[in-house]
């Protein structure tokens, strides 16, 4: 890769540790990717915020970096492993908290936006289309590819950290048009009429487009939230973080549909609820907002929630940024939701809460969420919609 003359100084330290270090990450990351050099990023988020996921080792790692590493691009972070402010609410140990709490210091005292949230581009790290940015985080890599059109590539932990220090992220992969195209024609021949509809879509397209970049056709109207969702769930079950939906998200006028074509139908959505669900009645844990829930879902949440009392049985989360919370404050939904017995979950989420062996049963929104409950926390998952969560809220029961 070809380095400018202050590169080679980062490279050879005289920069100061992180950013050497960074600069190794990079240059080795381009030369095994084969990019030619390093560009310029507008932002970053962060991804390993949680230390259920960071372990000691990623907190002395963080440590040493935050010595003399300061980010260089606005930086913002994923959900951590708990409520920074309310996480005795949450279930959380003490021991958890103070390792947590270290983590975030870390990342605090390197520049970065404290904001623990996957849905940044909802509290300002909003980039512009065509715009090379340095993401980790699936679902908001996927969006920013696909629904706002800026660039960059499903980065790791490390290699976004890296980022962030040297403001430059290696030309490689979704950084280049050519890697932009779409390869797989999706033509969507059934009408989606619930939230989680959109799920259950990206679990169909992710699994039949592997790897591969989707073109889709047959969807006339997706709002935001509907977006976001798919964005995790396609992503997490398998294609490429990028998309087109003809006449929806940007790009998709420029690219010709691709010959390799598949058909989702009613039956395959049908399919992927049955696949995605367990067989179980009762719901121990109701868990909204993956990806963090927007201030729209949350007042459609309150909606719901009026009046109504979750049962004793079940913990009721909302998890979403503390931006987006005040927001609900302010407009009165927290108190709703709170008086029924629910729970928001600030910074956090049910994928890097330290959640294993609490729950046997959840009910979400989100399919990429059942996927993480099943897999890392060992839970019985049902996905259904919103009216469908909330009543397993107050009844405890899934019907
Ligand atoms: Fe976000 Fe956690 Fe879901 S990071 S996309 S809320 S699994």
């Amino acid at each position: 890769m070809q380095l400018t003359k202050e590169e080679e100084k980062m490279l050879d330290g005289e920069y100061g540790n992180a950013i050497k270090k960074s600069m190794e990450i990079l240059t080795a990351l381009g030369d095994i990717f084969g990019a030619e050099k390093l560009i310029k990023v507008g932002s970053v988020q962060i991804a390993g915020v949680s230390y259920h996921n960071l372990g000691d080792a990623g907190l002395e790692f963080l440590d040493e970096l935050a010595k003399d590493g300061r980010v260089r691009v606005i930086t913002t972070l994923n959900p951590a492993g708990m409520d920074l402010d309310n996480w005795r609410n949450l279930g959380i140990s003490e021991e958890f908290a103070k390792k947590q709490k270290l983590v975030i210091e870390a990342f605090r005292k390197m520049g970065i936006i404290v904001s623990c949230t996957c849905t940044p581009y909802l509290i300002g790290n909003l980039p512009i289309y065509g715009e090379h940015i340095a993401w980790a985080e699936s679902s908001a890599v996927t969006f920013a590819n696909s629904v706002i059109g800026a660039m960059t590539n499903r980065e790791g932990g490390p290699s976004a950290l890296a980022a962030a220090f040297v403001g430059k992220t290696p030309m490689y992969g979704l950084h280049l048009e050519e890697n932009r195209i779409p390869d797989i024609h999706v033509e969507v021949n059934t009408e989606l009429k619930k939230f989680s509809d959109w799920g259950a879509l990206g679990y169909c397209i992710g699994k039949n487009a592997s790897n591969k970049i989707p073109y889709i056709t047959g969807i006339k109207e997706a709002g935001l939230e509907e977006l976001k969702s798919f964005c995790a769930s396609v992503v997490t079950y398998g294609s490429k973080p990028l998309f087109y939906i003809k006449g929806i998200t940007p790009g998709s006028e420029k690219h010709k549909i691709p010959k390799e074509k598949i058909t989702v139908t009613k039956k395959d959505i049908k399919k992927a609820y049955d696949e995605i669900n367990d067989d179980i009645d009762e719901i121990e844990f109701v868990c909204l907002g993956c990806p963090h829930a927007s201030i729209k879902e949350i007042s459609q949440i309150a909606e719901l929630l009026k009046d109504k009392k979750i049962s004793s049985n079940v913990e009721f989360w909302v998890c979403t940024s503390k931006t987006v919370k005040q927001l609900s404050d302010i407009r009165g939904y927290t108190k709703i939701i709170e008086v029924a017995g629910g729970k928001f979950a600030c910074d956090t989420c049910m994928a890097v809460a330290p959640l294993k062996g609490r729950f046997k049963s959840v009910a979400t929104t989100s399919a990429k969420g059942c996927f993480y409950s099943r897999g890392h926390n060992n839970m019985m998952t049902k996905l259904g919609s919103l009216e469908e969560c909330i009543n397993a809220a107050v009844t405890g029961k899934w019907s």
